[in-house]
């Protein structure tokens, strides 16, 4: 009666793992390391005194993934496994669309050989394309993707619907994560992107532990409340208990659902950075520079589909986030490498 996480020593894979061995779920992780270190089964072992067990293969290897359902009694997935930089999927748009859509191909291949009707599915905002208002409804119009990260996961959406209606017996939760940051309280697990980051939180928790010089603020002339981009940022744990509530809401057997994980709230840049500095009683150095392409000025959700349908609120804020961030980037200043 497994749960088998793809992506699962990931930065919200692995915050999901945590959650899952707290609450007595049998665990298998499959996951190729290209965006994780296998030091990461050590912290969650550390953090909850079990060891999942683990896989290293590639999505992608059809052979490969059909020996684990072969060998474990798989009962629900929850596929993180994918690339995820909207940068480098600029660059490299065919490595994303082989990647992340032909790893949910294997997938649902193996879900109907061995009849596994539960599935999560890890999808993003990014599914919105440039939204026209906020906050943002699952009802509202998907496309029009800024990026082929983007288009990814909004194809792999497509490819669920169909597969939910060749296959009445699935059950599938499609989640939109808003803008995930934040670690685990105990600083052993956090967010460790490869080279330089393109996200936010962990370019700001870079500056503050000395390995940048300072942040670079890009833009300060949306139409916005200080003129820096609004996101709507989730706490990783929140986001990890969301997974939960989600496979919680698969046994009632609702087939394909959709849901936005966010906390409803809007930030801009300049605010989360003085909510570090609060939090984290610093100062942090940044630097107004242009707008980086393809951002868009708000995003944020509306969430009372997850409540209503299946209970979920946060209850974490940016306070706890920044100083939970920064609790785990300075205990690991090189991340996962020691
Ligand atoms: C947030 C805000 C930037 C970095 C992307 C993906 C989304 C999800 C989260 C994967 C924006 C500003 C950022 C910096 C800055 N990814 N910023 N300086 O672009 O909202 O969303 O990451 O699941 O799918 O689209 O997140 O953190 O990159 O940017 O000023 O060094 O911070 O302009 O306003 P984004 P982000």
């Amino acid at each position: 009666m497994a749960v088998l996480v793809t992506g699962g020593t990931g930065y919200i894979g692995s915050h999901t793992v945590v959650e899952l061995l707290n609450n007595n779920y049998d665990v298998v992780i499959v996951d190729n390391y290209v965006n994780s270190k296998p030091e990461v089964l050590n912290r969650i072992f550390k953090i909850t005194g079990k060891k999942p067990r683990f896989y290293e293969v590639d999505c992608t290897d059809y052979a490969k993934l059909k020996k684990v359902f072969q060998k474990e009694k798989i009962t629900d997935i929850i596929h993180f496994a994918g690339l995820k930089s909207v940068a480098e999927s600029v660059a490299k748009p065919q490595l994303y669309i082989d990647n992340n859509i032909g790893s949910s191909k294997v997938l649902l291949r193996l879900m109907d050989e061995f009849n596994v009707t539960n599935i999560v599915f890890s999808s993003s905002a990014t599914v919105y394309g440039v939204p026209d208002h906020v906050p943002l409804k699952e009802s509202d119009k998907i496309g029009g993707c800024t990026n082929p990260y983007g288009q990814t996961k909004l194809d792999i959406e497509y490819l669920l619907k169909d597969y939910a209606k060749e296959h009445k017996e699935a059950n599938i939760a499609i989640l939109r994560y808003f803008n995930p940051i934040g670690a685990h309280e105990s600083g052993l697990i956090g967010e460790d992107p490869n080279g330089i980051p393109n996200n936010l939180m962990p370019y700001i928790t870079q500056v503050a532990v000395g390995k940048r010089p300072h942040l670079n603020v890009y833009g300060d002339d949306y139409k916005t409340v200080d003129g820096t981009g609004v996101r709507d940022y989730i706490h990783v744990v929140d986001l990890a208990h969301g997974h939960l509530c989600a496979l919680k809401k698969l046994e009632e057997k609702p087939g394909l659902v959709i849901y936005n994980l966010g906390t409803g709230k809007g930030t801009s840049v300049l605010e989360l950075v003085h909510a570090f500095e609060k939090a984290n009683n610093m100062k942090l150095p940044y630097v107004i520079c242009p707008r980086r392409p393809g951002d868009v000025d708000e995003n944020y959700a509306e969430v009372s589909k997850a409540y209503k349908e299946m209970g979920f609120k946060t209850k974490l804020n940016i306070e706890d986030a920044c100083r939970d961030s920064w609790r785990w980037q300075s205990k690991n200043p090189n991340g996962y490498d020691k």
